[in-house]
């Protein structure tokens, strides 16, 4: 039998009594009276999860799209699941961390912070890429301070250990006499890395040999044969500090342009809405979205626009003549940063000047759209009055994809 309760205010009257009922009852709706002649609401009720058992068993990834429920907002706010994600997901898998052409020449490198994880990536004197930790053995300060740079080693500021560019230790100032110490045999812990077009990937399972880089890819690599990649060249970096959970940005990204006519009205212009559709993979999708002539045509233009994402947190924007990489970088339960790498095919002249200068200003308006939506959702999960939401069939179908890999790679933290 569901509660009833004559109020809105729920919490001035639900007893101790009617929780401990509420928690037996486990998922039956609460009834609520919103007074009278006001129809009856039901809210669901969930159990208080204790354990990170009891708080990935909320989700249920078996339903059809049709019966499914998003993940529940305590995925979205708990330490615990946060800690869970950076070691069951982003230390566990392919994550791009930044472009070759950011390490173009021997001596070059790039930092980046993996769910809690500091790596560096270098290329050494012969050629190779080399993904290692960027965690002193001594006492764990960071070896490279920089985002990117140059190196013919890396030395700890702190009390100066110096490590090679494919992260042997090679120098340790005043160590003599320290006993079962053998520098040959130190080094920095290695990650996979690899590249595909201009991006650059780690892995951090290296003793465990990784799923092969294009493997994890496809159907990526094979559907933008076509599309001549290769020939965008990188032009500009912007980030983002967003004060809202990482899988709110991907969430959004997912919900097949549900969002487009009501959060971006210029870019909805452009959107042929009714033929946008979306196909899922295993551990991708695409969106793609015929485009019609409108206000943004100048730089949003050609036959389609195709919206790839990569599980957990890759996404890359193809346009005609330009592309746009979105990397979401977790940095806490209600953090996270966004990188947005800029790409086109002309950067010479006037002309391509005055084109990249508009199309990354129509981004940066489209980003800043979504910014605000994401960290609103951010603060609305907070509110006593949500737990999960539904999926539109039509529309939404690789949200829940993702939400399925989320709830596949949690269990392994178990
Ligand atoms: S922490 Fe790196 S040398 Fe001491
Ligand atoms: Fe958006």
């Amino acid at each position: 039998m569901p509660i009833r309760v004559e109020s809105v205010s729920t919490s001035l009257l639900v007893t101790p009594a009617i929780r401990r009922t509420i928690r037996q009852q486990k998922r039956e709706p609460l009834q609520l009276s919103l007074g009278k002649g006001r129809k009856m609401q039901s809210l669901p009720t969930v159990p208080a999860a204790q354990t990170l058992a009891q708080k990935l068993a909320l989700f249920n990834p078996d339903l059809p799209l049709d019966k499914a429920s998003t993940i529940p907002k305590l995925w979205y706010l708990d330490p615990e699941i946060y800690a869970a994600e950076c070691k069951s997901i982003f230390a566990n898998g392919w994550q791009c961390v930044g472009r070759v052409d950011q390490l173009a020449a021997p001596g070059r490198y790039i930092t980046a912070e993996i769910g809690g994880e500091p790596v560096v990536v270098a290329r050494d004197n012969d050629g190779r890429l080399n993904a290692f930790s960027n965690v002193c053995r001594h006492r764990a300060a960071r070896v490279a301070l920089e985002a990117e740079g140059s190196a013919s080693c890396f030395r700890c500021h702190y009390h100066g250990w110096t490590y090679g560019l494919s992260g042997k230790l090679k120098g340790v100032p005043e160590f003599a006499g320290v006993c079962d110490f053998k520098k040959q045999e130190i080094a920095l812990p290695s990650w996979s890395v690899d590249t595909w077009g201009p991006f650059v990937f780690v892995h951090a399972r290296s003793a465990a040999a990784p799923q092969p880089l294009l493997e994890f890819l496809s159907p990526l690599v094979k559907q933008s044969d076509g599309l001549d990649l290769s020939a965008l060249k990188f032009v500009a970096r912007k980030e983002y500090i967003l004060e809202c959970n990482w899988k709110l940005f991907v969430d959004n990204y997912l919900d097949g342009g549900y969002h487009v006519n009501t959060i971006h009205p210029s870019l909805a212009g452009v959107i042929d809405y009714k033929r946008y559709r979306t196909e899922v993979f295993a551990q991708s999708a695409v969106q793609i979205s015929p485009l019609k002539p409108g206000d943004l045509s100048s730089v949003r233009s050609g036959g389609s626009a195709y919206y790839w994402w990569l599980y957990p947190s890759f996404m890359l924007n193809i346009y005609q003549d330009t592309m746009d990489l979105n990397l979401v970088y977790p940095l806490g339960p209600s953090r996270c940063k966004v990188i947005f790498d800029f790409f086109f095919r002309h950067t010479e002249g006037e002309e391509s000047r005055r084109f990249i200068e508009q199309s990354i200003a129509v981004a940066d308006q489209i980003q800043d759209e979504d910014v605000r939506i994401c960290e609103e959702v951010q603060k609305g999960l907070a509110s006593s009055s949500f737990e999960t939401g539904r999926f539109s069939v039509r529309r939404e179908a690789a949200g829940y994809q993702f939400h399925r890999l989320l709830a596949a790679s949690l269990k392994t933290a178990l």
